[in-house]
């Protein structure tokens, strides 16, 4: 493990249409109105190479894309993402949300590609250094109800959303396999519960990671876990 810094890091992950950006936006809103420094990110993408890649590997049209191209793409970003943009901020003390994160690999392209999830956890652990998060929110969401969501918003699907149902269902177990191997470092929620529930739900679960946020502002200062006197009232959401 390489998390010796001052921030928090929490990762958001579940399959396409779950809403991870919406639940993402709640917490960073909710933090921030608390006087928390709050980084949103997301994968593939979160740097200028990343986001070039992610458009080269999501973009219809790239020509044929191999699994295993498709692995290390995904993980070219993430090493980016890691060292240029999530370790900094964790130093700085920040609270670190990102939209994605290995999980999303050892899934997609370890379970839904076949390639094996051992081997994409470990390619990609190589890829950031050991770094992890300190918690991850797994949303649920059947594949039925993802593909609805998806085609109500008006954007067409990417090359790996447009995948049969059966590749997100494999997707969906994988996702949970590795919330029930680790239960300590995942809150899964249904990601059809009520917007405002799930958000109050990640919010308590956030909050007994939380340092004081006057301690955060200050330099190295430490997370210290549950010691501290976060009022929960949920205003900011
Ligand atoms: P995402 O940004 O969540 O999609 P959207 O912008 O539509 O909300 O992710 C794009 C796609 O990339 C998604 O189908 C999942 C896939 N993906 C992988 O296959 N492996 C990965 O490691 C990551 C980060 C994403």
């Amino acid at each position: 493990m390489n998390n010796q810094s001052a921030g928090i890091f929490i990762t958001f992950e579940g399959g396409d249409g779950a809403g991870k950006s919406t639940q993402a936006a709640r917490l960073a809103a909710a933090l921030e109105f608390r006087g928390y420094t709050v980084l949103r990110t997301r994968e593939p993408g979160g740097t200028p190479v990343g986001e070039k890649l992610r458009s080269l590997v999501l973009d219809h049209g790239n020509g044929e894309i191999d699994a295993h191209t498709e692995a290390l793409i995904f993980a070219a970003s993430r090493a980016a993402h890691a060292t240029q943009v999530i370790r900094p901020a964790l130093a700085r003390g920040d609270v670190v949300l990102t939209d994605r994160y290995i999980d999303s690999s050892v899934a997609y392209q370890g379970a839904g590609r076949d390639l094996g999830q051992d081997a994409v956890r470990s390619l990609n652990e190589w890829a950031t250094s050991g770094l992890q998060p300190h918690l991850t929110v797994l949303l649920d969401v059947d594949p039925e109800l993802g593909r609805r969501r998806r085609t109500a918003g008006q954007a067409a699907e990417d090359r790996l959303e447009s995948e049969a149902d059966a590749f997100h269902t494999r997707i969906r177990n994988a996702f949970l396999d590795l919330a029930a191997a680790r239960p300590g470092s995942y809150l899964v929620l249904p990601a059809d519960l009520p917007v405002d529930e799930l958000a109050r739900q990640i919010l308590a679960r956030v909050d007994t990671l939380l340092p004081d946020p006057a301690a955060a502002a200050g330099e190295h200062a430490a997370p210290q876990p549950a010691a501290h006197s976060v009022a929960t009232d949920g205003s900011a959401l």
